[in-house]
């Protein structure tokens, strides 16, 4: 939630940041706003609404310089206007600033600044920041090294702070450096020639730079053309590694695709393979994680799994659920972060937490896990961005490798968790009771998905004719069972994220117990319905909502008259194995939630209210 870049080097600072805010905007896009400074002084241009609109501004204002500092918000204090907009100023101009992050106390802090005469302009919790490092810079006015001064004022400052900060602090008295802090908000500073760059995570750093510093809670930055330069909070100076940046251009890129959902459904053969690339073990018929830091001996005397996460996420956690109890036969329990972080549940010694998320920051992930690290549990992380919060936090864990994600809403990350905790399930299955022979048929069907997912997406021109018919519901109701039923919940939220039409998805049986009552003619139920224990029992369901007119769309696999009667419209995909069969059964489900937004006109890539990585609870 909310991006942000700097630029400090020889050339122009701006197409840097321009671009750099372009690649982040997935982050927030209400309102961004960029300060350039030269010698002569600072020039802030800020917009409403999204970067073309800030490219506008730019473009009239013609700001230039050797360094700069941008950001794109998603809105916590204060609604989307131009004031409320990054940079903001503090003191009379001794501090210009952008922020990623939520100041818990910044009311008391404000009412302080206000009572000493401090003038606020907006209504973010972000500007108190400008104004506490500007009182402090002016109370060292004794110090006769500019440049300690200023990294004193941003010390002495953010040791007031409470909650979660990243910061791009410049100063116009010192125009040869910037500051960047980090406490609980990501900031990667990429090394160049001649120039470091700074951004809240690696995709603007591509093209430029492959050689990044990830900076870690309580670090502070100093960049400078020249020399970078990291220090802990409150003592001296931290050594730093540089490690290379994997991503390139064309992954980042739209690469010919209208958008970056659409691009990112096709890619899923690919990021499926990627997930699995030498993690299977066909002598001795496992899954090899490497990342997971435990013996095989404290990996065997695992008796009881947490899987936690949000949003989709949460959803791929309940299809580990199903596929860690039916192969490795231990019990697992499926949490939202959001609850079990302040949830006081009683967790015996042998339990195992795993957080999901394909960002890696998502704020009420990364506190669930701190949160049970503190009480002695060992945590490991499920994610897909490299060197991110929950990556630092865990004690160990295993990467998606699905490369990065850009639609908002979450497609090929969602598949590769899934394929991931199926091969941890493998894995722990071979740990305890599963047979060889098990073992073998379970890789040869993993090996088998990508093609199925590949088939799977060949089903578009008959989901756009699904999304034509039905663009123009209210509601919609999503139904599976068993390993499906979070494919139903899958399918709804990607429904009602990116078009805004309502819709829910249950476990097929639980439809008599109230959500019945929506079915009407107008009101269609998509029903996952592949082969498997539950096969005849979800086609009652369906005979239930056609006996009260409601229509019904079928994803299913093989023709079957019973269905082909009764649904009003088929879509078909491959069969695999049934603990396989969501990660195949979701792609028409993304591709309808896809069409039906593009029909109705909705921003797929961006939908309203929505930002890519929830840093904030
Ligand atoms: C939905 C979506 C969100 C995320 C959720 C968790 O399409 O993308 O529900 O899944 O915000 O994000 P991560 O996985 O980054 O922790």
């Amino acid at each position: 939630m909310c991006g942000i870049v700097g630029y400090i080097g020889h050339g122009t600072s701006v197409p840097f940041l321009l671009d750099g805010l372009r690649r982040l905007e997935y982050r927030g896009y209400d309102s961004s706003g960029i300060a350039v400074i030269d010698p002569k002084g600072v020039q802030i241009t800020r917009a409403v609404g999204r970067i073309d609109q800030l490219a506008t501004a730019i473009a009239e204002q013609k700001p230039s310089g050797p360094l700069g500092i941008g950001h794109t918000r998603w809105a916590t204090h204060g609604p989307p206007t131009e004031v409320n907009a990054h940079p903001h100023q503090g003191g009379n101009g001794q501090v210009v600033l952008v922020h990623n992050g939520v100041i818990e106390n910044f009311q008391p802090l404000r009412e302080e600044l206000i009572a000493k005469g401090y003038v606020f302009h907006s209504a973010t919790d972000s500007e108190v920041i400008a104004h506490l490092i500007a009182e402090c810079y002016d109370e060292l006015a004794a110090e006769t090294d500019p440049e300690a001064r200023c990294i004193q004022a941003v010390r002495v400052a953010i040791n007031q702070l409470r909650g979660t900060y990243g910061l791009a602090v410049v100063f116009p008295a010192c125009p040869q450096m910037m500051i960047a802090a980090r406490f609980g908000s990501p900031l990667v500073v990429g090394v160049g020639r001649g120039v470091h760059y700074l951004a809240s995570d690696a995709s603007p750093l591509a093209g430029h730079t492959d050689r990044i510093v990830y900076l870690a809670d309580h670090q502070l930055a100093i960049l400078k053309a020249n020399d970078l330069t990291v220090l802990h909070r409150d003592s001296g100076v931290v050594r730093h590694d540089i490690q290379r940046l994997e991503t390139e251009t064309q992954q980042i890129s739209l690469d010919g695709y209208p958008h970056y959902m659409l691009k990112e459904i096709h890619e899923q053969p690919d990021s499926i393979r990627n997930a699995m690339r030498g993690r299977l073990d066909d002598q001795n018929a496992t899954a090899i994680f490497g990342g997971l830091n435990l013996t095989p001996q404290q990996l065997r005397s695992v008796d009881r799994i947490i899987l936690t996460g949000c949003g989709t996420s949460w959803h791929s956690a309940l299809v580990g659920e199903y596929l860690i109890e039916e192969f490795a036969r231990i019990p697992v329990e499926v949490e939202y972060a959001s609850e079990l972080r302040y949830r006081n549940p009683p967790i015996e010694p042998g339990t195992l937490v795993f957080g999901i998320t394909q960002s890696g920051e998502t704020a009420d992930t990364l506190a669930a896990l701190v949160e049970t690290k503190r009480k002695g549990h060992r945590t490991l992380a499920i994610n897909n961005v490299v060197g991110s919060s929950i990556a630092q936090a865990a004690d160990g864990g295993v990467y998606l490798h699905a490369g990065p994600e850009i639609g908002v809403a979450s497609t090929k990350a969602y598949t590769s968790q899934c394929c991931t905790l199926a091969m941890l399930a493998l894995y722990f299955g071979r740990l305890r009771h599963m047979s060889y022979e098990a073992g073998q048929e379970f890789i040869t069907a993993l090996r088998r998905l990508p093609a199925a997912v590949e088939q799977s997406l060949t089903c578009e021109s008959r989901v756009r004719e699904v999304a034509e018919k039905y663009q123009s519901a209210t509601t919609f109701l999503y139904m599976g069972r068993q390993y499906n039923f979070p494919t139903a919940l899958e399918g709804a939220l990607k429904l009602k994220e990116i078009s805004y039409i309502h819709a829910e998805g249950y476990p097929a049986a639980e439809m008599k117990h109230g959500p019945i009552a929506l079915v009407d003619e107008h009101t269609p139920s998509v029903f996952i319905v592949p082969r498997g224990t539950t096969y005849e029992k979800v086609i009652a369901n369906m005979e239930e909502v056609k006996a009260r007119s409601g229509p019904v769309i079928a994803v299913t696999c093989h023709a079957d008259p019973a269905i082909d009667n009764l649904a009003d419209d088929v879509i078909r995909v491959p069969e695999t194995p049934e603990f396989l069969q969501p990660i195949v059964s979701v792609i028409p489900l993304q591709l309808l939630a896809y069409n039906v937004a593009l029909l109705r006109g909705c921003d797929v890539d961006k939908p309203r209210n929505l930002a890519k990585s929830v840093t904030v609870e």
